[in-house]
């Protein structure tokens, strides 16, 4: 195993053992690319969504969040082009050997799949197409049941809300309509832990602007800035992000531009993070036609009706979390002892403050740490109390789940009102007042 791959496996460890993210259905043998979330990996997952709703959504006066259904009608696909051979549809190629599939525009997949035959030569199938939605029954009965699709992206609830949104709100052009929420693809090869799952979470934005050149350009290179500060706001450092423009012959169907915001992975190099897509009128106008719903908008300004393009921001939510554990993963010694920490934002960290007593058997020290954990939990959330075993062992646990502070309540606290506050990162330790602890951790 190389130092590389050798990260990933201490991170889906370190996932396991501290309550973050485990294997679907585990005790079953497990759902491949199927994952779920434990206490610490849902309160990380849920400040990482939390940040994307502010910014995108909660903190501008121009953009609706929404929150559509899960199960959609296969018109909805056809219509957007999932289901048809000219639309999303991924070419596989067949292993003559073992009949297993893999996707034909991934020469890495095909080369690994090659390596499991060592030395058999694999021979191929031509490529075929193959519908990547997970589909599903509803109904009383099975005459009656209808198929339907667990949603490939959730985007396409957006898009068939677009005339509710505008007889609801009444917005001026241009608006954006934001959401959050599962997708389901069924993907031949989900690997590497998040990256590709089978059923995963997207925050996206679809924006909609006048039909015009100069606002596509404008409002495209907008949201690429936008959503470029918003992920280095995780707390990527720099180098570790890129931009890369999608090839004329890369791009999905409905885009007439596309730009991925890449993290360099240790397991694979450059990888997608987040796309931001110029769909222009793609889906309004299929919606209006497969629906037979007047989808335009009437701009009282100019007194025109139009159809209006689309500039999307499109972000995987394990994706964020995947690269953010691999970015802040850190080892280093400290008082002579090798450690791990996570070196997250305190913003998206899921404990913000651990309260210890310095002794589990003195009840007065108990008691007071017990009196300044309810104290600041008045304060601020995710505050934890931990008396389990000795000192240092409670500073490791806090490192591996990346808790920025540690407060200790000790005897010098009984006679000063004082507290150690411990940094995470430089594990230096300041005394402070008890009544200036809260005013410390306000984000
Ligand atoms: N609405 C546009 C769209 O869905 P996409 O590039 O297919 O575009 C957008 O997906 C984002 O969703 C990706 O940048 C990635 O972060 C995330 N994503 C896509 N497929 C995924 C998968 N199988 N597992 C985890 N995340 C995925």
């Amino acid at each position: 195993m190389n130092q590389k791959e050798e990260l990933m496996n201490k991170i889906v460890s370190l996932c396991k053992r501290r309550g973050f993210i485990f294997q679907g259905s585990e005790i079953y043998g497990g759902l491949s690319g199927i994952f779920d979330y434990g206490p610490y990996g849902v309160e990380l997952r849920h400040n990482i969504k939390q940040y994307f709703w502010k910014k995108f959504i909660s903190d501008r006066e121009d953009v609706y969040g929404m929150s559509a259904a899960i199960l959609m009608p296969a018109s909805v696909w056809d219509a957007s082009g999932h289901t048809s051979e000219a639309g999303l549809v991924d070419p596989l190629v067949e292993c003559k050997i073992c009949h297993e599939r893999v996707r034909a525009d991934q020469p890495e997949a095909i080369v690994e799949h090659e390596a499991k035959h060592k030395k058999e030569k694999v021979e191929w199938s031509e490529p075929k197409v193959f519908n990547l939605l997970v589909e599903t029954k509803l109904g009383a009965s099975e005459e009656t049941s209808k198929k339907v699709y667990l949603r490939g992206e959730v985007t396409q609830g957006v898009h068939v809300n677009f005339k509710n949104i505008l007889d609801s709100m009444h917005p001026k052009i241009p608006f954006g309509i934001g959401q959050i929420g599962k997708a389901f693809r069924n993907e031949i090869t989900p690997r590497d832990f998040l990256f590709r799952q089978r059923e995963f979470e997207q925050m996206e934005l679809q924006f909609y602007i006048k039909p015009e050149e100069s606002e596509g350009k404008k409002w495209f290179e907008y949201w690429k800035q936008f959503a470029w500060e918003w992920y280095l706001g995780l707390g990527f450092k720099e180098e570790n992000l890129r931009f890369r423009q999608h090839a004329e012959d890369e791009r999905a169907h409905y885009a007439k531009d596309a730009w991925d915001i890449e993290y360099n992975t240790p397991f694979a190099g450059w990888k997608e993070a987040w796309g931001i897509h110029h769909r222009a009128d793609w889906d309004l106008k299929r919606h209006s036609e497969y629906s037979n719903e007047d989808l335009s908008y009437f701009d009282e300004e100019s007194k025109s009706k139009f159809i209006p393009w689309d500039i999307e921001c499109s972000g995987g939510v394990d994706r964020a979390v995947l690269f953010v554990l691999l970015e802040a993963y850190t080892e280093d010694e400290m008082g002579g002892e090798k450690r791990v920490y996570l070196k997250l934002k305190p913003e998206i960290a899921p404990v913000k403050v651990a309260v210890f007593p310095l002794l589990k058997n003195k009840p007065e020290l108990v008691k007071k740490a017990r009196e300044v954990y309810e104290m600041i939990r008045k304060e601020i959330s995710m505050v934890t109390f931990d008396d389990n075993g000795n000192i240092g062992k409670r500073y490791r646990r806090q490192d591996e789940i990346g808790t920025p502070f540690c407060v200790t309540i000790d005897f010098q606290t009984l006679e000063d009102e004082t507290v150690t506050v411990r940094d995470r990162d430089t594990g230096e330790q300041k005394r402070i007042q008890i009544k200036e602890l809260a005013q410390l951790f306000q984000p």
